[in-house]
């Protein structure tokens, strides 16, 4: 979440952080950033890879409000609606569901599953405990029948990493 005092490390704790893990995005996918709040990771993943079409899904009517300025003064056009909606309320698959600072990951699980496309994959933004909360989720992949594994990605320019937690079938 971007607080009133993250100014000074806007670019690097959020920007560049919202970036660190665009290869694992296939090419073409459609992708929904799930509790998008001011447009991360969506909105740096959308400028940076103009092959996706982003939607940014956000429950908070002020954030919405945000959203689509901001899509408007970007110029990202259609490609990256700004949808106001809570996760579990959507109607909608999507071949990679994302999201950053937004849930622990068995309520991730809940919400996102039933909007992954067949073949989809759940890709969440993590701190450095990613490995550990996998690991607490075992039972439940087992019962959801899902592989989970974790990437490590470098953060550009900043000499710092990031981790993303992949859910799939
Ligand atoms: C801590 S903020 C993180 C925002 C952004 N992803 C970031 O990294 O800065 C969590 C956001 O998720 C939204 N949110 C929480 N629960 C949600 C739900 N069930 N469905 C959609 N959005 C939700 C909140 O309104 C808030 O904007």
């Amino acid at each position: 979440m971007v607080g009133p005092r993250e100014g000074d490390r806007l670019w690097d704790r959020h920007v560049l952080n919202s970036i660190a893990g665009a290869d694992l995005f296939g090419e073409g996918a459609s992708v929904v950033d799930v509790g998008s709040g001011a447009g991360l990771p969506g909105i740096p993943l959308a400028i940076l890879r103009p092959d996706l079409r982003v939607t940014l899904l956000e429950s908070l009517l002020r954030r919405v409000n945000f959203l689509e300025l901001a899509v408007d003064e970007l110029d990202l056009g259609d490609r990256v609606p700004v949808v106001r909606a809570r996760a579990e309320e959507h109607h909608g698959t999507f071949d990679v569901v994302t999201c950053r600072a937004v849930a622990p990951l068995p309520r991730l699980v809940g919400w996102c599953l039933p909007l992954l496309a067949p073949g989809g994959r759940l890709l969440a933004l993590k701190g450095s405990s990613a490995s550990t909360e996998l690991a607490d989720a075992a039972g439940l992949l087992r019962k959801h029948r899902l592989t989970g594994r974790v990437h490590e990605r470098p953060v550009p320019g900043t000499g710092e990493s990031t981790w993303l937690i992949e859910l799939s079938r």
